[in-house]
């Protein structure tokens, strides 16, 4: 569809939990190209996941360049180039030499677990709460630093001696994108920056007293940037594109489906699920156990807020189904499964697996099936895995309601798993609102083009990108009320057999 103008477009490179994918969007925000690579998830021990950094980032180079010689455009039509990547998730690496010192520990790891109880003292999980928005817990990434650097021998030198750089995933792809041990830039951006429990949501930088009290160095951290300015060029396939934009994934995701308004929300669903309200300029704190977190920031102009429900296990238990349990080949079947029966049968199933998040924060909780009789068939679990999903959602709509005082009018939803159209039927029926989908449902990687369009001025404003947001499909519910208070009594019931599973 010709005319000059439409031949530039903008890339983005979205570094996940299971994979990394580069895709090249046009003006109008549509995929032009796509390409994608997993990496292995290393799992040493119960309650461990790392990643080897270096196979990531070998990854994101070869899914670039798949994305290129798709689009089949030249690396000058690509006006700039955005990050968005899994939050969390914790490296250190050697300045010199560009090695990781250790693999990377993965937000899903529980072993902080002790050392996080120990760390929040007589105060406890809320100890660095006020500034941080975020309660004391496994999943952020300061004490994975503070573990590595007491753990693994000669860290905490090296690091006192100015030899390592931390980074979540973004500055880890930033740095080396611009130049590695040759130049490259470490940095982060504020949404990354608020999940490290390091970093007052008020300044923006990095907090000197809480850097201490955790042991963590401040040398080793990057500098906080917006979310959207020009970091640098990328060197390699897209050599002179500038790198114009960093959002964890979940904020790039409310980005994406175009949340620019004070309680907009959406919710992804991924290897976990996370739900975001946008709270504008306000700093609003959770009593109901969500976190304040930092939705985006455009170069100058003030942070927007966010509140997050974050739920650390949903596609990952389809993928378990499927790897660990080979109860299904492809994470597609699970939909077709779950359809040959009415219901669960009876069973509930609560996948603990990294202890549970929001609303709950228990890094000591495990997973659980109950309800068992021998009535109860595959085809009962993969619909159990399926409503683990929707209660999970509800769960963290009730807390939304509670903090906001604001009933969700309808769910924007997104993420890997809203291709399965059973189980947005479910979540419908389950929260008691409409879900809708959008027709880009990669709007995680569509979020982190968006922000780095804008600082390049390849879009003029946020308004202009409203404008490509399309509905796809609507669900709305039809469960009876008496059944669904039955059930959720149920499931409620099996969350807490999932508690103090270590004491
Ligand atoms: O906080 C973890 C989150 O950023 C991971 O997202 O989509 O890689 O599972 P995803």
């Amino acid at each position: 569809t010709g005319g000059t103008a439409r031949r530039e477009f903008v890339a983005a490179i979205d570094q996940g939990t299971t994979s990394s994918r580069c895709i090249v969007f046009d003006r109008d925000g549509e995929v032009v190209s796509i390409d994608s690579r997993e990496h292995a998830q290393i799992l040493p021990r119960p309650g461990w996941v790392e990643h080897d950094a270096t196979e990531i980032w070998e990854n994101v180079r070869s899914v670039v360049d798949g994305a290129l010689r798709k689009a089949d455009v030249p690396v000058s039509a690509i006006r700039a180039l955005g990050i968005t990547n899994q939050r969390e998730t914790t490296l250190l690496w050697d300045r010199a030499t560009g090695q990781p010192a250790h693999n990377a520990i993965v937000w899903q790891d529980t072993r902080t677990d002790a050392l996080c109880r120990e760390l929040g003292g007589d105060i406890g999980q809320d100890r660095y709460r006020r500034a941080t928005g975020l309660p004391l817990a496994s999943y952020f990434a300061g004490p994975k630093i503070r573990w590595l650097l007491d753990n693994v021998p000669g860290l905490r030198e090296r690091a006192e001696n100015g030899e390592l750089l931390f980074g979540t995933m973004d500055s880890w792809v930033i740095w080396n994108l611009t130049g590695g041990t040759e130049g490259g830039i470490h940095v982060t951006d504020v949404t990354n920056a608020s999940r490290t429990l390091l970093m007052d949501l008020r300044t923006l930088q990095w907090d000197e007293e809480i850097c201490a009290s955790m042991g963590v160095p401040m040398s080793v951290l990057p500098e906080i940037r917006s979310s959207a300015e020009v970091y640098g060029t990328a060197t390699g396939t897209l050599d002179g594109v500038p790198v114009a934009s960093a959002l964890g994934d979940q904020q790039a995701a409310l980005f994406g489906q175009t949340c620019f308004t004070r309680g907009e929300a959406k919710s992804t669903y991924g290897t976990g699920t996370f739900l975001l309200l946008n709270t504008g300029e306000d700093i609003v704190g959770s009593t109901s156990g969500l976190v304040t977190t930092v939705g985006y920031r455009i170069g100058a102009e003030p942070a927007v807020y966010a509140l997050e429900g974050s739920i650390a296990v949903t596609g990952s238990l389809v993928q378990w189904m499927r790897d660990q349990m080979g109860v299904i080949s492809d994470a597609s079947e699970i939909e077709a499964l779950a359809r040959t029966v009415e219901d669960n049968g009876g069973a509930y199933f609560v996948p603990a697996f990294s202890g549970l998040f929001a609303p709950h924060w228990r890094s000591d909780a495990r997973g659980v099936i109950a309800g068992l009789t021998r009535y109860v068939t595959r085809a009962h679990l993969a619909r159990a895995v399926l409503e683990a999903t929707a209660w999970q959602t509800r769960e963290i709509v009730d807390a939304m309601t509670q903090d906001s005082g604001v009933r969700l009018a309808t769910l924007r939803v997104d993420g890997g798993m809203t291709a399965n159209d059973l189980l947005l039927q479910i979540i419908a029926d389950f929260v008691d609102a409409p879900v809708v989908r959008p027709v880009v449902t990669e709007t995680t990687s569509l979020g982190a083009a968006y922000a780095a369009g804008l600082a390049v001025g390849f879009w003029p404003d946020t308004n202009a990108l409203r404008a490509h947001w399309k509905k796809d499909a609507e669900w709305v519910p039809r469960m009876d009320p008496v059944i669904r208070d039955r059930e959720y009594t149920y499931w409620l019931k099996a969350v807490d057999r999932t508690m103090g599973w270590l004491d």
